[in-house]
């Protein structure tokens, strides 16, 4: 561990702000661009500075950089920068001052379990999978929808309103501890692996967190071929939180179905049973 870049130094033509985080593979930092106001620049580590690991990296980023979407986080750049400890390959993106929902499910854990709502969780699952849709329509599957890559932007802080974006596309790395509570089944029985019904369980396992502050399963040891997880024991999202109601749970239990095919197969049909729901709800619950 440790960081490639020391605050105050000149990097990709700004000047290196802060740490804003990292993980096994990458280094984010915040950097202050004369032109371009803040940024987050993320540079990949040693291992994946090599110039095979890095190319598909920065492939992916490209593609990312090509969508336009208020739920999926801008990237201006993709490439190499020069550096005295040797050309460094990084992103440059949007900075996000909110942290990511990882921290705000820590934040809301630390406070005695305050759980979401009903109402604020799919309005944040309803924003995720906006930006997803986009993806999926795109013919591109995420393959890394994790907490940590689900960005915050405080947008209005006396309306309180708030704009929830994807990071991150195409960047997920096997055996990242962080990523494999979000891996649905198949990938551990490594068929089929990369689906869009694949990143709708990852969205399922976040809205049962935000609801419950727990995981819905233990990794690796659940769901034999086929089972519907509430018949394996799992606790409906109800029984735990009691602003949540059973047409929601049912809505959860599919995109935390098993079998690959009998879960909503893109975000976009994920996104219209939300929005039926959210619609079925009394007047006063859906606007409140
Ligand atoms: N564009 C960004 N703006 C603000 N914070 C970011 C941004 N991108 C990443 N981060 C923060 O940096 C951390 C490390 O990011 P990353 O290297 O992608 O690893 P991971 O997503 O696995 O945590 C993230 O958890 C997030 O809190
Ligand atoms: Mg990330």
């Amino acid at each position: 561990m440790g960081f490639l870049l020391k605050i105050g130094e000149t990097f990709a033509g700004g000047r290196v702000e802060k740490e804003v985080g990292e993980s096994s593979s990458s280094e984010v930092y915040l950097v202050s661009h004369p032109g371009r106001g803040h940024l987050a620049i993320k540079v990949f580590k040693r291992i994946e500075q090599d110039p095979d690991q890095l190319k598909p990296l920065l492939d992916k980023a490209r593609i990312q950089q090509q969508f336009r979407h208020k739920n999926i986080v801008r990237i201006y750049d993709a490439g190499m920068n020069e550096h005295h400890l040797g050309d460094l390959g990084c992103i440059a993106m949007e900075y996000f001052s909110g942290g990511s929902l990882a921290t705000l499910l820590d934040s809301r854990r630390a406070k005695q379990g305050k759980r979401l709502s009903a109402r604020k969780t799919v309005e944040i699952i309803e924003q995720i999978c906006n930006g997803l849709s986009a993806f999926h329509g795109a013919g591109h599957v995420h393959g890394d929808i994790k907490p940590e890559n689900i960005l915050v932007d405080l947008v209005n802080k006396r309306t309180d309103e708030v704009r929830y974006c994807v990071a991150d596309f195409g960047l997920g790395k096997a055996g990242d501890p962080t990523t494999e509570f979000y891996q649905p089944p198949e990938r551990f029985r490594e068929e089929r692996t990369d689906s869009f019904a694949s990143d709708v369980w990852a969205v399922g396992v976040i809205c049962y967190q935000l609801l419950t502050l727990e995981f819905p399963f233990r990794v690796k040891e659940f769901l034999p071929q086929g089972r519907d997880p509430f018949d394996e024991g799992l606790k409906p999202a109800s029984g735990i939180n009691r602003s949540v109601n059973p047409s929601l749970d049912e809505i959860i239990a599919k995109a935390l179905c098993a079998d690959p095919d009998q879960r909503y197969q893109t975000a976009t049909e994920l996104l219209a049973a939300l929005g039926q729901w959210r619609h079925s709800l009394p007047g006063t619950e859906r606007y409140r």
